[in-house]
């Protein structure tokens, strides 16, 4: 059986989510296709880090409820190094913008949540398994109910994205592997994190960042492709108290609920559209955790595009043209912030340990300056913690705009 769709949004992460929830607004017809199961997709610990204009987006769907209700706004973070512990209130620096603390997985399932009252249905465990083009360039899809056409496909699916690997020619672009990697820890703690640390240490990066009021998210620097397996749990615990200078004051450590490793990579696609596929999020880049980007980035795509794909199911195709050109630059402005700040946070590969000392002083230096009133600091700040407004700008009908400006206010 072929069933037909105006859109076909493949993966139902935060940035299908959003565009379906978008579309659906602007009574655009949408099916959403997610490969794990519903209960898989809302215990996938990612992310929890919210920039403020990604919120206010969010706000302007009607989206932000609960996480403004249940969040909590962090506006200054800690880097540690040579024994000195260097706040960064980055939310006077940018003359007052914070970050928003709410788990992704809460978020998704608050987004499933609207997207169902609504009115709206996602297809779990209905992965699309291939993407192919009719004799009009309309894409036809293979999922495990039967086959799918649609008008549109957009890639929503991350890094093995099936909708990019259907591009003509193929959407690969540029990509940097890094010579470490991150253990990724998630576990109990006796407080919350009250603001995020980074530890710059001469054994290795170590990252404290907050979740919820009894969970944390730690990471570890580790040689690049390290096993898992060479880290039991002592191993762990000592080190992120040993890196981290965790001390009676700090959160102390319980269980670890769950641990992984990640495999640090930046890579930006090609493109991010071919006629009538298009791609978002993770699809179309990765960025590494440094600087909380990933979940970020991907609504900023598609906040761009809801409007603009609305526009050219209304018959306004031009409305796409300038997409994917807005869309790489700023994937790459994220990439050249997350790796300025990689560089901040490691010392360079293969230094001899009695140029270590050298190394974390520079960093000293950087870091201060970041820390201090003045132009660097407000520029780092506002890049961090997403100051301004997503570029919406143009597509959306006026109503739309005023509502996201005037929201700006209150928590
Ligand atoms: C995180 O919350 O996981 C996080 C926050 C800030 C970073 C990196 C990771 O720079």
């Amino acid at each position: 059986m072929t069933a037909r769709t105006t859109v076909a949004v493949v993966g139902a992460g935060p940035a299908g989510l959003v565009l379906a929830h978008a579309l659906r607004r602007a009574g655009v017809e949408a099916t959403v296709h997610e490969r794990l199961s519903r209960a898989e997709l809302e215990r996938t610990a990612r992310a929890g880090v919210l920039e403020h204009r990604v919120v206010e987006y969010l706000r302007s769907l009607g989206l932000a409820d609960r996480l403004t209700a249940e969040g909590e706004r962090h506006g200054e973070c800690e880097i540690t190094c040579l024994g000195e512990r260097v706040p960064v209130d980055y939310g006077a620096l940018s003359g007052g913008v914070r970050h928003w603390v709410y788990p992704q997985q809460l978020l998704v399932r608050d987004l499933v949540a609207a997207y169902e009252e609504d009115g709206g249905t996602v297809a779990f465990e209905s992965p699309v398994e291939s993407v192919a083009l009719d004799g009009d360039g309309r894409p036809v899809m293979r999922t495990a109910g039967g086959k799918l056409r649609a008008d549109w496909a957009v890639g929503c699916d991350g890094a093995r994205s099936t909708v990019a690997a259907a591009l003509p020619g193929g959407a690969d672009g540029a990509a940097r592997r890094y010579p470490y990697d991150w253990l990724t820890v998630l576990a109990r703690i006796s407080r919350p994190v009250e603001r995020i640390r980074y530890a710059v240490h001469a054994d290795g990066f170590a990252g404290m960042m907050p979740r919820t009021a009894d969970v944390g998210r730690f990471y570890l620097e580790v040689p690049a492709g390290e096993e898992l397996s060479g880290w039991d749990e002592p191993r762990i615990r000592a080190e992120l108290e040993r890196r981290l200078a965790l001390d009676a004051a700090d959160p102390a450590l319980g269980a670890l609920l769950e641990t992984g490793m990640l495999r640090m990579r930046g890579r930006v696609a090609r493109r991010m559209r071919a006629g009538r596929l298009l791609l978002a999020g993770d699809a179309a880049h990765t960025v590494t955790p440094s600087g909380a980007k990933g979940l970020n980035s991907a609504v900023a795509d598609v906040a761009d595009l809801a409007g603009a794909l609305a526009a050219a199911v209304r018959g306004d195709h031009g409305a796409l043209d300038g997409y994917q050109q807005r869309r790489l630059e700023a994937a790459w402005r994220t990439q050249e912030f997350s790796d300025r700040l990689l560089e901040l946070l490691h010392l360079p590969a293969g230094l001899p340990p009695e140029q270590r000392e050298f190394a974390l002083r520079l960093r000293l230096e950087r870091i201060h300056r970041i820390a201090r009133p003045g132009p660097e600091g407000a520029e780092f700040a506002r890049a961090y913690a997403g100051a301004g407004e997503l570029p919406v700008a143009g597509v959306w009908p006026p109503a739309q705009r005023t509502a996201v400006a005037s929201r700006s206010t209150g928590r």
